[in-house]
């Protein structure tokens, strides 16, 4: 792995967005992992004024979304699609129909994560995927004690995330209960990683994500077998490492 450690959020934010940036100078084809929370929206910022100044488009490109809710329209509030659409998308060139974010009011869930997997095959797999992580070690929905070879699945999401996300909802009954998300294999065959965290409250996932074992019980420590990953943090997501 390769750490960068930086002094503030907003550096994690700029050296995150450079890397997007540069991936599609080289490639202006690339297929882009994208991922929500609130980590990612300052890269988003960096590199939607980047694309205004005509520094980088996303013309050529296609994205994948890690993962939405189940039971969500695309224009639900909470949506992750509708997420997307207001941090990245609406400001981008991207074509719309380049952009794919798992359908979480598909009829059947069950054939939505196989027409999903399918997609990214199909697109040529991804080349760039960037990564939050969760409190709890997990990436994308992928909560601890998942399978490491999963591909894009329906999952139940634990009390922990479900206590996470409940600041975005009225209240914590209003966060579905299930998620679609790429699974961790399919995170995994990405050809390049990038992980931001910042903030006090990653620091121990962030120690177990590096320093520890790998171990289902923080998903994240599978990174470690993946050959191309830099994970940005600020000085308190990096507080606990040895
Ligand atoms: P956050 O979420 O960026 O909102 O902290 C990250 C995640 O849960 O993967």
């Amino acid at each position: 792995m390769n750490i960068q450690i930086f002094e503030n959020e907003k550096q994690v934010h700029e050296a995150c967005a450079i890397l997007f940036a540069a991936q599609l100078i080289e490639n202006p084809e690339s297929v882009l992992g994208f991922a929500t929370g609130s980590t990612p929206v300052g890269a988003y910022d960096e590199l939607a004024r980047m694309h205004d100044e005509g520094i980088i488009s996303f013309f050529h490109a296609s994205s994948f979304n890690l993962d939405e809710y189940v039971g969500l329209e695309q224009d639900h509030e909470q949506s992750y699609h509708r997420f997307m659409m207001k941090n990245l998308f609406d400001h981008v060139d991207m074509p719309e129909e380049n952009i794919h974010v798992p359908y979480g009011a598909a009829l059947d869930p069950e054939v939505e994560v196989l027409l999903y997997e399918n997609a990214i095959a199909e697109a040529g797999g991804i080349d760039l995927q960037l990564l939050g992580i969760g409190v709890n070690g997990h990436i994308g929905f992928n909560e601890p004690s998942s399978s490491f070879s999963a591909e894009t699945h329906v999952v139940d999401l634990t009390p922990s995330t479900i206590e996470a996300n409940a600041r975005f909802f009225d209240s914590a009954d209003e966060v579905p209960r299930q998620a679609l998300t790429m699974g961790i294999g399919t995170i995994m065959n990405a050809l390049k990683i990038v992980l931001v965290a910042t903030g006090e409250n990653k620091a121990q996932a962030i120690r177990e994500m590096i320093d520890g074992p790998i171990n289902p019980a923080c998903p994240a420590s599978i990174l470690q077998l993946h050959d191309n990953v830099t994970v940005l943090l600020d000085l308190a997501a990096a507080s606990l490492l040895q």
